[in-house]
């Protein structure tokens, strides 16, 4: 069994990133410049929030953090949407979901220019990705494809069994996974929570990415000999062991699930650290006007 280690592939890829801001600044160019809307006081928010804003200095971006209380209505978060469009001096900014119940999410995202959309979720970047052309692909599935990437694992002909239909995670998966690309080339079987027979056809799968949150869902017995498993899970449960009162779980249950697989992400260090990088990314082609 071979672990995939998110964390050390992360930390190289933003020892690349930062290398190109060097050179960026050194020909005469301004840094990399992302900005993230934040409302209300979601504690996972806050801490990925932070953690984004974090990881734009570690490479040498600047970033805006720009927070709103609750009660923010949903036209002035609009309106400020409307401001992030038209500034010369940003590349790229991502609001951070979930939106309070009174703002529509979908509203908002569709109000974001596509051509700064770096967290990928307009449907003009999703419409585009599902049919191959440059854009920017969200954060979680390009991650996982940078991770295949890094490993080297083969998935040409593979059978690839996604268990999610997520628009963030399972859809753009299993789309980038069928798509004629390395990685990609795979036959992809989508399943989720009405799927009949999920065990039959998990058992028929060379890769499996388990993306429905539900904590170790996926067990030994579901798992082909040799399976390559991709964990997108990242429940938070409490726990006594950690400062913060919590911990993450993944969607599979590890302890048993390694010894079977070729390749296996854990939670946490998998996929999550991950996400992050591909939002840097995104967000250094947009700087670079490398998609539009
Ligand atoms: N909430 C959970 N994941 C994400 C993400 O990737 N982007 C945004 N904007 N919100 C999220």
């Amino acid at each position: 069994m071979n672990l995939i280690d998110g964390k050390l592939i992360s930390q190289q890829i933003k020892a690349e990133i930062s290398e190109e801001v060097k050179s960026m600044l050194a020909s005469g160019k301004r840094a990399p410049h992302l900005a993230v809307i934040i409302v209300g006081h979601d504690g996972g928010s806050e801490t990925y929030v932070a953690s984004k804003v974090r990881s734009c200095e570690e490479v040498g971006f600047k970033s805006t953090k720009i927070a709103f209380e609750d009660s923010i209505s949903e036209e002035e978060l609009l309106q400020k949407i409307d401001e992030l469009n038209n500034d010369g001096e940003l590349d790229g900014f991502i609001v951070q979901l979930p939106l309070p119940k009174h703002i529509s999410e979908q509203k908002v995202i569709e109000a974001i220019d596509f051509r700064k959309d770096v967290d990928g979720f307009h449907p003009v970047n999703v419409g585009r990705m599902s049919i191959g052309l440059p854009c920017f692909v969200s954060a979680t599935p390009a991650g996982i494809m940078e991770l295949l990437i890094r490993y080297e694992i083969p998935t040409s002909g593979k059978h690839c069994v996604v268990i999610g239909r997520s628009n963030i995670v399972g859809k753009p998966v299993a789309s980038l996974m069928m798509q004629k690309a390395n990685p990609g080339d795979a036959t992809v079987t989508v399943c989720h929570s009405r799927t009949k027979n999920l065990k039959e056809i998990t058992l028929q799968a060379d890769i499996i990415i388990a993306a429905l949150g539900i904590p170790e869902f996926l067990t030994a017995d579901m798992v082909k000999e040799g399976a390559v498993i991709i964990d997108v899970g990242t429940t938070r449960v409490p726990s006594t062991e950690t400062k913060s009162g919590f911990r993450l779980k993944g969607d599979v249950k590890f302890d048993e699930v390694a010894p079977k697989c070729s390749y296996i992400t854990p939670v946490p260090g998998g996929v999550g650290p991950m996400t992050i990088v591909s939002l840097l990314k995104n967000t250094l082609l947009a700087a670079k006007g490398e998609i539009y």
